[in-house]
């Protein structure tokens, strides 16, 4: 434990800036003085951090009246994710979970907590809720976190809690030393500078961003949803561990195993958590002619069922970045042609940082490319049989 505290405040200090160019705020400077100013030896760096946490941390001067009946606290050590702030231990009714397939985040290591009420149980379709096996609605009172590491330092702990008037949200910034984790209250995103040579760092989003992902949910939460939680490489409180702890009102009529073999699975599950759960969806952009990378519970019978297959192989792409691929025309997905396909085109571009994104998916803050997350899509769209050249319309979708 002591070894990996001195390795981690060994390391050197990361810097933050807020982009694009305005000032950081107060309590975020005084975090970044308290872990990069100091000029004393890894030694008494690590008991200040111990003196500094020792006592419980007064939650009370941390409440912030933010008018609603619940309010909300400025320190992440008064959310509920700890019983002990100072010894980092998570509350025993907070649970683990991780879903099998994720959001990349440019290379940040991630770890999800979810509170569920006591005695609540999460609407899944039910007699009485308006909740089904692909749309869950929570009990008030629920709270998920999800939390950011670069390497061996935390950067981010973000919060989305259901309160009674509506979902609260917001991230916290952990300060170099660890020693606070305070709520980032400014409009535009912080920049985490010096973790990736190759771009201009790792972006901590501001919370007026967090709507622009998680309004696609049906209540919010995008990774705490029955695929991502059903599938073999989900952990912690999974679909079964949610039936086997009767905390669903309607209990899955399936397995929910994403269809096709190694390669469609991993490529399905990929689009699903990066593109579907979030914007690719039928409640972010109804419509017949829209790409939809969402996965039902409903239809996983086969790779065709899905609405990835329906919306988006040997369907034209509405975005080309030039108007033909060689001789041909770009696809949604190109069967057997991924050189020609918009799908790992997007996925593999960035554009500068700090905008506009017209070219990169997903349209913002990621900076860096996922490069496995291409090379998967490529194979798979490779391995499709291709397909006769459906007969070309105007481009006007
Ligand atoms: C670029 C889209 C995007 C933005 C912006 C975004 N999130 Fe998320 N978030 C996701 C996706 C997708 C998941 C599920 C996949 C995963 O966890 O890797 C997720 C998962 C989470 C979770 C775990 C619970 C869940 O929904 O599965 C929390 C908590 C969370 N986000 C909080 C936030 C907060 C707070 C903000 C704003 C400060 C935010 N997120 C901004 C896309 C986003």
């Amino acid at each position: 434990m002591i070894t990996q505290l001195r390795t981690r405040l060994a390391s050197n200090c990361t810097r933050l800036i807020r982009s694009p160019t305005a000032l950081l705020s107060g309590v975020v400077l005084a975090a970044i003085s308290a872990g990069c100013g100091l000029s004393t030896s890894g030694e008494s760096r690590l008991s200040a951090k111990s003196s500094a946490i020792a006592k419980d941390l007064p939650c009370e001067d941390f409440h912030v009246d933010d008018g609603t009946e619940e309010g909300h606290s400025s320190h992440l050590g008064c959310t509920g994710l700890y019983s002990s702030w100072w010894q980092r231990v998570i509350a025993p009714d907070v649970r683990e979970f991780a879903p099998g397939y994720t959001l990349w985040s440019d290379g940040a290591d991630k770890g999800r907590w979810i509170f569920i009420p006591p005695g609540s149980q999460i609407d899944t379709g039910g007699k009485s809720g308006s909740g089904t096996m692909d749309t869950w609605t929570f009990p008030v009172g629920t709270k998920a976190w999800k939390q950011f590491s670069l390497g061996p330092r935390l950067v981010e702990t973000r919060l989305l809690w259901k309160r009674s008037a509506g979902w609260f949200r917001a991230t916290y910034v952990w300060s170099d030393d660890e020693l606070s984790a305070i709520e980032y209250t400014e409009s535009t995103g912080l920049l985490v500078e010096g973790v990736d040579p190759e771009g201009p760092g790792y972006e901590i989003p501001p919370a007026n961003a967090c709507v622009q992902c998680h309004g696609g949910g049906p209540d919010t939460l995008l990774g705490f949803e029955a695929i991502g939680l059903a599938v073999k490489e989900a952990r912690g409180l999974t679909l079964d561990e949610l039936v086997r702890q009767e905390l669903l009102t309607a209990n899955p009529d399936g397995a929910y195993l994403i269809p096709g073999d190694a390669d469609a699975q991993e490529a399905l599950g990929w689009l699903h958590s990066n593109c579907g759960t979030a914007c690719h969806n039928d409640r972010r952009l109804p419509g017949p002619t829209q790409l939809h990378m969402i996965l039902k519970t409903s239809a996983l019978a086969a790779v065709e069922d899905t609405d990835t297959w329906t919306t988006a192989v040997s369907q034209l792409s509405r975005y080309r970045p030039s108007p033909f691929c060689r001789e041909s025309s770009w696809f949604r997905i190109a069967p057997g042609d991924p050189a020609c396909s918009t799908i790992p085109y997007r996925t593999g571009v960035r554009d500068e940082y700090p905008g506009p994104y017209f070219n990169q998916m997903p349209p913002l803050l990621s900076h860096r490319v996922n490069p496995e997350a291409v090379e998967t899509l490529r194979r798979w769209i490779a391995t499709l049989p291709a397909q006769p050249p459906p007969e070309l319309g105007p481009f006007t979708e």
